[in-house]
């Protein structure tokens, strides 16, 4: 049995125990441990309160006052403590999610225009500066514009299934940009200076210098009084743009069946060998000729009165000799490492 004395000395020695604790509590945990074994139904001060029982009814105030002080003491303490420590715990958050702003962001990288499509604007550029217009015809064909009207016998081996992708029996995906010329002059009459740039399709297994799918341009000028020179300055002219002032070119006879006479054109590069001497090799670029006058007739223009001219490149192998790509795949595969080059 405690007396009122005892009892209050063991209050004040709780108080000045437990204002310790308090104090050294590292953390929230700690502190709420601290606080049960104070304030817990089997806490240190409901324990010594039990004692109060025993006093006399004179005493009992006097030792509740004191408890009452150390509990209300104690609680302020914990309070303080508590605010003390959320302000460290969110500091410390902050600290650990510190976010440096002044650090240089990672700029998006910006893509840009695919290869392809650089070389068919700077073809079409050269072009339409020399008074060509633009137009587009449908990838998918007859056989007669991209066949018939064209001149091609009904045996020629590029109807063959085999080089061609037909739909049905008459319809196929055109093989050339040439059927836009046979729409165009049905459309419209000469005075006509057009180039036709699109896709075009073949029965191919996609290899190094092979794709079912790949770009031309056509370019033809129909009037009175065109002849081979006017093909030749329009395409010496589209060279030295393309290709830069130096290059040399040559005509070779060749044969389409919708242009007579017909030739294909080369492009030297100069290029040291392995041995360190310059070499000069051809390099076939495109396809051209004087619009056959049966191709004119076909699309109801007079060949008595009108000539004209006709040329067909390809946009893939132009792009490749001017960047010296060697396999053809790689425009298709759309591998940035391949793209990020051309930017
Ligand atoms: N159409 C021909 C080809 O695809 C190219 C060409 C076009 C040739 C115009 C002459 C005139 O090979």
């Amino acid at each position: 049995m405690a007396t009122l004395s005892e009892l209050t000395q063991q209050f004040q020695r709780l108080a000045a125990e437990e204002a310790g604790a308090i104090r050294g509590a590292a953390d929230s945990a700690q502190l709420e441990e601290v606080r049960r074994g104070v304030f817990g139904k089997k806490g240190r001060l409901s324990t010594l309160m039990r004692g109060m029982g025993d006093l006399s009814a004179e005493e009992r105030p006097l030792a509740g006052k004191a408890a009452n002080d150390v509990k209300e003491a104690l609680a302020a303490a914990i309070e303080e403590r508590a605010a003390q420590i959320r302000k460290e715990e969110l500091h410390a958050a902050l600290e650990a999610e510190r976010l440096d702003i002044t650090l240089p962001g990672i700029p998006p990288r910006v893509g840009s225009l695919h290869p392809l499509t650089q070389t068919l604007r700077e073809i079409e550029g050269i072009f339409t500066a020399m008074g060509f217009t633009i137009e587009l015809g449908p990838d998918i064909e007859d056989d007669f514009h991209n066949f018939g009207a064209l001149n091609f016998p009904e045996d020629h081996p590029s109807r063959d299934m085999q080089d061609t992708i037909y739909l049905d029996s008459d319809l196929l995906l055109r093989t050339h940009t040439s059927p836009v010329q046979i729409r165009a002059m049905q459309a419209r009459k000469p005075p006509l200076a057009i180039i036709a740039p699109g896709k075009v399709y073949r029965c191919d297994t996609p290899d190094a210098t092979h794709s079912p799918t790949f770009h031309q341009v056509e370019g033809f000028m129909v009037d009175t009084d065109i002849r081979f020179s006017d093909l030749r300055g329009v395409l010496e002219a589209f060279i030295h743009r393309i290709f830069g002032p130096d290059v040399t070119y040559r005509m070779r006879p060749h044969f389409f069946p919708f242009t007579e006479p017909s030739t294909e054109v080369d492009v030297f590069f100069a290029r040291k060998s392995p041995t360190g001497a310059l070499v000069r090799e051809p390099l076939e670029i495109l396809g051209a000729g004087m619009i056959h006058p049966k191709v004119l007739g076909n699309c109801g223009i007079d060949p008595e009165r009108y000539t004209g001219f006709a040329f067909g490149m390809g946009v893939e192998r132009i792009t490749m000799i001017r960047h010296g790509i060697n396999n053809l795949g790689l425009f298709f595969d759309n591998d940035v490492r391949f793209l990020r080059q051309f930017d």
